[in-house]
C-alpha cells in the first residue's frame, strides 16, 4: 500500500474510490458542492436519516457522474468534538469498506482536518495507521486466500499544497503499523507453531535483518545458573524447553528502559487446567511478548534515540509427570519464595524472575506488559488496558499516550493494604488471592520483584484479542501495546 499526500478536491480525484470524512450537523461549502455534483443523493440521505455523520455512519454510492468510480461518506461526528482516533478509527473504515469490494485505489480527505492540540503531522500518520492496521488479514493456513486484491494506492487529498515533511508522518504510521502486524501474526500463529523456540527464532531474524538489535537466548541450563526458579517451574511440564528471550536496541549510550512481556505461548492452566471451552484462545498468552518484540523493531526501524532492552520469559504451561503442582514452593531469581495454590496464575511466576532480571540491569524504568488475569475483563473491559506501578510520572504519560493512541489504558491501585491477600503461611508470598481485586492481586504480586526500579504493570488480558472487528482491529489479534509503547517512548524523548 502507497500513500501520496496531493492538492486536490473532490471533483478532481479518481481511481476506485473516493472516502469523503462527514461531519454532523453542517455540511462545509466543499462538501455542498460535492452533493450537488452528486445530485444531491447525500443531502437527500441525510434527510431521510440514513446518515447522519456520527463516527460509524456510511454511506456508499456507485457512479456517481465523477471521475472517480464510487464514493462513501464516512461519518466523523462533530468537527469540536473530534479526536486523532476518531481520525484513525474513519480512516480504518473507509480501508476496509475499500478492501471489502476490491477497490484498490482509494483517495480520501480523512487527513485534512484539524483535532484539538494535534498536529498535521500526528494527523497523517493516524490516518496511515488507520489503513495499514484495518485491512490486516491472517491468511497463512488457508489455501484458498481472500482473492480481493489489497489496496495498492491511497491519496490523502488536502485543500492547500501538504507541507513536504507530512509524507514523512504517512512513512511513519506505516512503520509503526508494519510493526503492530508483525505482532499480530507471531500471535495468530498457533501454538505449536510458535513455541518458546519459535518466539528465540523470530527474536533472532528480527535483529538480523536490522543490524541495530542484539539478542540473547537463555536456555534451561542458563536459566538454572541464573535461578530463575519461577521460568524453570512454569516450563518444567512442557516438551517444549522454556528460555528468556532479551533483545537490546541501543539507540543512545545511558541507562535502558526495561519493556517485558510475558511469553506463554500456550497456557493449558497446567496441573490447575483450564476448562476446554475456549482453551484454544490461550495461543495469544505471549501478546505481552509479541509487543515488546515488535516495540522494538519500531524503534530500530525509526532509528529512536533510546536504548530499550526487552526481556520476554518464554514458557508453555502444561500439564504433564514432570509439571509443577499446587503447594509447590518456589525460589525466584530474586530470593523470594513462592507457595502455588494455582499453576493457571503462572503469569506472574515467569515475570516474577524476568522483572527480577530487569531490576539487574539498573533501568530507569521497567514496563511489563502481560496478558495476565481473566479479572482484567470483569474490572475494565475489553476498552481499557488494565494499569498498576510505582512510576507516577510514567503512568500519567502512559495515560496520555493512551488517549492519543487509542489504547486507553485505566489506572488501579497498588494499596498496601491488598498485600494481605498474598500472604502465604509457608513461603514470603502465594500466587493467588481469594477471589476479590484478581487483577490488582496480580499487581500487587510482581511489585516486589522490580526492586526499586520505577515500574509500571499492563494488564492487557481483556484487550490482547477481539471478538468483533473494531474500527482498525480486525477479529482477532490486536497487537495492542505496540503504539501505546512508541508514543510513550517518543514522548519521553521530547522531555528530556
Ligand atoms: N493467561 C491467563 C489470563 C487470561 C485469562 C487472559 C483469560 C485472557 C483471557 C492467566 O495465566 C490466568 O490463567 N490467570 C488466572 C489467574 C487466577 C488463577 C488467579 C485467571 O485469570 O483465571
Ligand atoms: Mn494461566
Ligand atoms: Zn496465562
Amino acid at each position: 500500500m502507497k500513500i501520496r499526500l496531493v492538492r486536490g478536491s473532490y471533483e478532481t480525484a479518481r481511481g476506485d474510490l473516493l472516502a469523503v470524512a462527514l461531519p454532523e450537523k453542517r455540511l462545509p461549502a466543499p462538501l455542498k458542492k460535492l452533493d450537488r455534483r452528486l445530485g444531491n443523493l447525500l443531502s437527500a440521505a441525510i434527510r431521510r436519516k440514513e446518515i447522519a455523520g456520527k463516527p460509524g455512519d456510511m454511506l456508499y454510492l456507485s457512479a456517481p457522474g465523477l471521475p472517480v468510480k464510487h464514493v462513501l461518506f464516512v461519518g466523523i461526528g462533530k468537527p469540536e468534538d473530534l479526536t486523532l482516533d476518531r481520525v484513525r478509527q474513519a480512516a480504518g473504515r473507509a480501508a476496509r469498506a475499500a478492501q471489502d469490494r476490491g477497490l484498490a485505489r482509494v483517495s480520501t480527505d480523512i487527513a485534512d482536518r484539524a483535532v484539538k492540540e494535534t498536529s498535521p503531522a500526528e494527523i497523517v500518520q493516524a490516518v496511515a495507521e488507520g489503513f495499514h492496521l484495518s485491512t490486516y488479514r491472517f491468511e497463512k493456513y488457508k489455501s484458498k486466500k481472500n482473492g480481493k486484491p489489497p489496496i495498492g494506492q491511497v491519496t490523502l487529498l488536502f485543500s492547500k499544497t501538504p507541507p513536504r515533511g507530512l509524507a514523512g508522518a504517512a512513512e511513519r504510521g506505516r512503520t509503526i503499523a508494519r510493526a503492530v502486524l508483525w505482532a499480530r501474526d507471531l500471535i495468530s500463529h498457533p501454538s505449536s507453531d510458535m513455541t518458546p523456540r519459535d518466539m528465540a527464532g523470530e527474536a533472532r531474524s528480527m535483529a538480523r535483518r536490522r543490524g541495530k538489535v542484539a539478542v540473547r537466548v537463555f536456555g534451561r541450563d542458563a536459566l538454572r545458573r541464573l535461578k530463575m526458579g519461577g521460568i524453570l517451574a512454569v516450563g518444567r511440564g512442557s516438551d517444549e524447553p522454556p528460555c528468556l528471550i532479551v533483545a537490546e536496541y541501543r539507540g543512545r549510550k545511558g541507562r535502558p528502559v526495561a519493556l517485558v512481556g510475558k511469553t506463554v505461548t500456550f497456557d493449558t492452566g497446567g496441573i490447575s487446567i483450564k476448562p476446554s471451552a475456549g482453551m484454544d484462545q490461550m495461543k495469544d498468552d505471549m501478546s505481552g511478548g509479541a509487543a515488546v518484540l515488535a516495540t522494538i523493531q519500531a524503534a530500530a526501524d525509526l532509528g529512536l534515540p533510546v536504548h530499550l532492552i526487552g526481556v520476554l520469559p518464554a514458557v508453555e504451561n502444561m500439564p504433564s509427570g514432570k509439571a509443577y503442582k499446587p503447594g509447590d514452593v518456589l525460589k525466584s531469581m530474586s530470593g523470594r519464595t513462592i507457595e502455588v495454590l494455582n499453576t493457571d496464575a503462572e503469569g506472574r511466576l515467569i515475570l516474577a524472575d524476568a522483572l527480577h532480571y530487569a531490576a539487574t540491569l539498573k533501568p530507569e524504568l521497567i514496563v511489563d506488559v502481560a496478558t495476565l488475569t481473566g479479572a482484567c475483563s470483569v474490572a475494565v473491559g475489553n476498552r481499557a488496558i488494565a494499569m498498576m506501578g510505582t512510576s507516577r510520572e510514567a503512568m500519567d504519560a502512559l495515560k496520555e499516550a493512551g488517549e492519543r493512541t487509542g489504547e486507553r489504558v485505566w489506572e488501579l491501585p497498588l494499596w498496601e493494604e491488598y498485600e494481605d491477600l498474598i500472604k502465604s503461611d509457608v513461603a514470603d508470598c502465594k500466587n493467588i488471592g481469594d477471589r476479590s481485586a484478581g487483577t490488582i492481586v496480580g499487581g500487587i504480586f510482581l511489585k516486589p520483584f522490580a526492586g526499586k526500579v520505577p515500574w509500571v504493570h499492563l494488564d492487557i488480558a481483556s484487550t490482547a484479542w477481539t471478538e468483533k472487528d473494531l474500527p482498525y482491529v480486525p477479529k482477532g489479534s490486536a497487537g495492542i501495546a505496540v503504539r501505546l509503547l512508541m508514543h510513550f517512548l517518543e514522548k519521553r524523548l521530547g522531555r528530556r
